[in-house]
């Protein structure tokens, strides 16, 4: 039977400059995507590419004294290098200015001229050359470009337009019917308020001021302009228009495109336009249009102007892909804005890769080696600990496949690492080393096993994310091909019993956060050259404790803050506490000190009953950024599921929520 089809692509980049990490943000996220269906069993198809007409380019290459084609292969090469860097795994790279799309670009145009799509007419109007944008009066800011504040040129030429006008009803229908088709959900509202209410206009589609571009065939002092060229490489890579059976035969096989990822600044494109071109043209439309939010820096958006513009190839370099591969999926809900701070990505490295997988990998197969000659070991009869870890593999496996199939990584990578740390902890409780000392062998065996089964199984799931690691771990591990398929997870217990298994360095070396901080500042660099991105001394200082937190004392006196036992930072890591935003809350009947409140996590909403009711109104709570516990066991109060439990300060007499400043993301993680 052949396989379901999966097709998926990122944006094509415009190649003016070389990219940076905002740009591998949506390429990797893709790329897991991809990784990810393909593992379950798709043929899946992942395009990206580059968008290399317009004025800009032209510019850009002359700057560069350097002929356009020239400058482009140059950028290309450099793009195609970072994706290889990245283990972006791309099925086909289209470059618009190659003939299996200006062929069909030109012939597109002839068509929806004769069908009466596109009529010429004039343009009017103000023009930023950077930003290639037009713009009315009336949207100008004091004159200048409202998207950069540079300088606006007024043009009036010859254009064509398309008539976009004609299909808006249709649309909406569409999107009626389609409820799925704009994700996130949030964004669909702002699309038909903003864009579509106040009357869609007509498209400009041809320029007469430059020349880098498509030429319209009957009137060819017209070149395509950008969004009729951009947007329809997405079925010229996979053989719309061409004259080859074989090419023809792939696009009936991957056209409608399953899922097309975008930033969130052109959603628009993609669900207004783009649309309405594929309905022109009489083609089905994608099913999916998901776009995400943006990577920014601590000053805001990342810009070559402000200099604070990262380089992923030297992240990269420094830190391996699937490092940067893990924070970007983990540390940023998909479809809302993250910030990238040094601080962050070491300890995410620190903690969730070194830490708690790496630790994992690294002292299971020295235990293996001292204990039972490494080899995984048979495992003798399971106890309630094995099958509790076992059913939390299975609602792992669940949860990820859910999480996935939503698009949301982060969530996902957070399943994974559930589980993960219940292995560290079941290897703290069950002790192997105590085991061996007393030689219990039969229990020694099975908790081996167990460990060894459970790190087969995060191996598989983890190999979307951090493609090396997965793979190096089964190969460490001796797992047989059968037993590294994501079908063979669903079952706890493989019989991998007897695989040798090596002891290699650890996956992921733990970094020292001073020096990597200093690092990165370099890195990133200010407008005035000054180092960007480095914590203050406050927050250094901050982290610093936390980090030294295993090691240092507790220092509570009698007469200090009074303590409960000290822990270590790997306990409290346990707790996973995020930003949340009450969007409902009313009282639990019958429960006097009771609030039903739901919250706003980003990936998802959570009941959670709260004991507050004596402190708020439910209505005074509504909007409010608060943090939760979001890791909990979920209860039932007085017959009300409670899904997680948010944080007060209090005293004897009374009680304030903790809040969060209003512009961090719901999810934002706290520690
Ligand atoms: N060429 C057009 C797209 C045409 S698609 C038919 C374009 N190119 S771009 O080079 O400007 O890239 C835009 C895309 O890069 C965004 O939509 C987004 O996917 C990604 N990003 C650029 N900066 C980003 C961040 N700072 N954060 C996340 N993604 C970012 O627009």
């Amino acid at each position: 039977m052949a396989k379901p089809t999966f097709y998926i692509t990122t944006p094509i980049y415009y190649p003016n400059d070389k990219l940076h990490i905002g740009h591998s943000y949506t390429t990797v996220a893709a790329d897991a995507m991809a990784r990810y269906k393909r593992l379950r069993g798709y043929d899946v198809m992942y395009l990206t590419g580059t968008d290399e007409h317009g004025q800009k380019i032209q510019l850009r290459a002359a700057e560069a004294g350097k002929p356009v084609m020239q400058f482009l292969d140059e950028i290309i090469e450099w793009i195609k290098d970072l994706w290889d860097k990245l283990d972006i795994s791309y099925d086909d790279f289209i470059r618009t200015t190659e003939p299996r799309h200006t062929k069909v670009v030109e012939e597109i145009f002839e068509r929806l001229i004769d069908q009466g799509d596109i009529y010429l007419s004039d343009y009017e109007g103000w023009y930023c050359t950077p930003c290639e944008s037009f713009w009315a009066e009336r949207e100008l800011v004091e004159g200048k470009c409202p998207d950069c504040g540079r300088e606006v040129q007024y043009v009036s030429e010859e254009s064509y337009f398309f008539r976009m006008s004609k299909y808006v009803d249709r649309l909406l229908q569409f999107y009626e019917e389609h409820p799925d088709f704009i994700q996130p959900e949030s964004r669909k509202n702002e699309m038909i308020n903003n864009f579509i209410k106040p009357g869609l206009k007509d498209l400009c589609v041809s320029r007469t001021s430059f020349d880098w571009g498509i030429p319209v065939r009957r009137d060819p002092k017209h070149v395509v302009y950008v969004w009729l060229d951009a947007l329809t490489n997405y079925i010229t890579a996979i053989g719309y228009g061409s004259d080859d059976p074989k090419m023809r035969a792939k696009f009936e096989k991957y056209w409608p495109a399953d899922v097309h990822f975008v930033g969130k600044e052109i959603v628009r494109f993609h669900v207004i336009y783009w649309p309405i071109i594929l309905m022109a043209l009489g083609l089905p439309l994608p099913k999916k249009v998901y776009g995400h939010g943006f990577l920014l820096m601590k000053d805001g958006k990342m810009s070559k102007s402000k200099g604070n513009v990262i380089d992923p190839k030297l992240l990269i370099d420094r830190y391996g892909s699937d490092a940067i591969r893990y924070f970007l999926l983990r540390e940023i809900p998909f479809g809302q804005d993250g910030v990238f701070t040094p601080e962050a990505l070491v300890e995410r490295l620190n903690f969730d890769l070194a830490n708690d997988f790496g630790n994992l990998v690294h002292r299971t197969a020295a235990m293996l080696h001292r204990f039972v000659g490494g080899r995984v070991p048979l495992p003798g009869a399971r106890t309630d600990a094995e099958e509790e870890l076992a059913e939390l593999a299975g609602q792992t496996l669940r949860d990820l496949e859910q999480h996935m199939d939503e698009m949301q990584f982060s969530v996902a990578l957070a399943d994974i690492w559930r589980l993960i740390r219940a292995a560290n902890k079941y290897i703290d409780d069950m002790a192997p080393w105590a085991l061996h000392k007393r030689g219990d062998e039969e229990r020694l065996r099975t908790v081996m096993y167990t460990v060894a089964e459970t790190i087969r199984l995060v191996s598989v799931w983890v190999q979307p994310f951090i493609p090396r690691a997965g793979l190096q771990v089964l190969e460490q591990y001796g797992i047989a091909p059968e037993f590294r398929t994501w079908e063979s997870t669903r079952t706890f217990g493989a019989p991998i019993g007897q695989s040798p298994v090596e002891q290699r360095p650890p996956l992921f070396p733990r970094l020292d956060v001073d020096e990597e901080l200093e690092a990165l500042a370099g890195l990133t660099r200010g407008r005035d050259g000054a180092p960007a991105s480095r914590a203050t001394d406050a927050e250094a200082a901050g982290h610093g404790a936390k980090q030294e937190g295993q090691r240092v004392e507790s220092t509570a006196t009698p007469t200090g803050v009074q303590t409960k036992e000290t822990i270590g930072i790997d306990v409290f890591d346990q707790v996973e506490l995020r930003v949340g935003q009450i969007r409902a809350a009313d009282r639990v009947p019958n429960a006097d000190k009771l609030l039903r409140l739901e919250v706003d996590l980003g990936a998802e909403t959570r009941q959670i009953v709260s004991g507050i009711a004596k402190h708020f109104q439910p209505e005074e709570l509504i909007g409010k950024k608060v943090v939760v516990v979001v890791n909990l066991k979920p209860v039932k109060l007085r017959g009300v599921a409670s899904n997680g439990m948010i944080l007060a300060a209090s005293t004897e007499e009374q009680l304030q929520l903790v809040t969060v400043p209003d512009f961090m993301p719901n999810g934002a993680v706290v520690k």
